[in-house]
């Protein structure tokens, strides 16, 4: 009474030979071990069926006519459903110029010819086991990514709630960030890196009590100076991390606000004591902070901000990064017009500057 679902619960396997005397043993002994079967005799019928039901396995030999498996292969790795499908590829065991491009064009392993019928259950079972651990070892390894990913994002946005931010600031200092990076040739990687973990350069303002943070005034010198501390907070928040991504975003919680003079806080690390990532951070964020609106101050125009960062040349900033960041100023003024200011903007920052006259502290 269940002989139709019990076949269709069986893994389900397309044998792709064009040999009838190889596909029927084959066959056969899959039925016998357990398996649903298909076959097809070239790669055009295999690719159809394909599409039709996503086979559990592929069986695949090299020469066909119409299409042959290598063909066949790179079409099915094409597409994105596709990606984790087993395909062993049936061939004889002293053609490693075929086994070499199999595994090239993204083959997952291979059996030799001739087969051996009594043992094919047994590899085939072994195949797709691994495969399926794989599958799902890659699966959790994703989902991971996106928790991090997403506690990432959030943390920054805790803190943008605390500072009273438009989301947009940190878009923007972002993606200048990464922009300057790439500039001074920053691999893509890093570039990635560096425009995630730049949305937490002030996740330490968690930390600060809202009589200082909020403030609709001129700091205290002791107010500033626990007002500094949002950087070792955030240092301390996103310490010991195993991630590269957190370590990166605890090295620019701590120090984008570390001068090239060695005028900075919280070490007053000079030069390139300094690391890049800081550095590039420091810069893009107080350019952004020039340019926008501040309870003290309506936003700069991009010609006095861009003044106020060369005037910070050699002092607040690297050198050679301000260079940069001069040549980019028109993908840098695109990057403004992507992420504009929804509305007025009311946060705290007020122009007790610790790098140049009206930026971020
Ligand atoms: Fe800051
Ligand atoms: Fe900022």
């Amino acid at each position: 009474m269940n002989a139709g679902n019990d076949a269709l619960n069986k893994p389900f396997i397309l044998i792709v030979d064009d040999e009838f005397l190889q596909r029927l043993p084959m066959s056969e002994a899959l039925g016998h071990g357990g398996f649903r079967v298909a076959e097809a005799e070239n790669g055009a019928q295999a690719w159809e069926l394909v599409q039709k039901e996503t086979p559990d396995l592929v069986i695949l030999d090299v020469v066909m006519p119409v299409m042959d498996g290598f063909e066949l292969c790179r079409r099915i790795r094409r597409e994105e459903r596709f990606q984790h499908l087993p395909i062993v590829l049936a061939t004889s065991l002293d053609d490693l110029a075929s086994i070499e491009r199999a595994y090239q064009i993204g083959v997952t392993d291979f059996i030799t010819k001739p087969v051996n019928w009594g043992l094919l259950a047994y590899r085939v079972r072994y195949i797709l086991r691994a495969a399926r651990t794989s599958q799902s070892l890659a699966e959790r390894e994703l989902e991971l990514l996106h928790t991090r990913m997403e506690i990432i994002r959030r943390l920054g946005q805790a803190a943008e709630y605390r500072d009273n931010e438009t989301g947009m600031h940190i878009q923007r200092m972002s993606h200048i960030s990464a922009l300057l990076g790439r500039a001074v040739g920053l691999s893509a990687h890093d570039q990635e890196l560096l425009l995630h973990a730049a949305p937490m350069h002030d996740v330490g303002k968690i930390g600060i009590p809202d009589s200082i943070l909020l403030k609709p005034a001129k700091l205290t010198s002791d107010e500033f100076a626990i007002m500094k501390t949002h950087t070792t907070l955030g240092g301390q928040l996103l310490d010991h991390e195993p991630s590269t991504l957190l370590r990166t975003a605890h090295t620019i919680a701590l120090t984008h606000h570390e001068r090239w003079d060695g005028g900075g806080y919280p070490h007053g690390l000079r030069g390139e004591e300094i690391p890049l990532m800081g550095r590039l951070c420091s810069l893009a964020d107080v350019f952004d902070a020039l340019t926008s609106r501040r309870p003290y101050k309506p936003p700069w125009s991009v010609q006095r901000s861009v003044e106020e960062i060369q005037k910070g040349s050699g002092s607040a900033f690297e050198p050679d990064l301000v260079s940069a960041f001069i040549a980019l100023l028109p993908e840098i003024q695109r990057i403004r017009e992507s992420f504009p200011d929804q509305e007025p903007f009311y946060g705290d920052e007020i122009a007790e500057m610790a790098s140049c006259g009206g930026g971020a502290r």
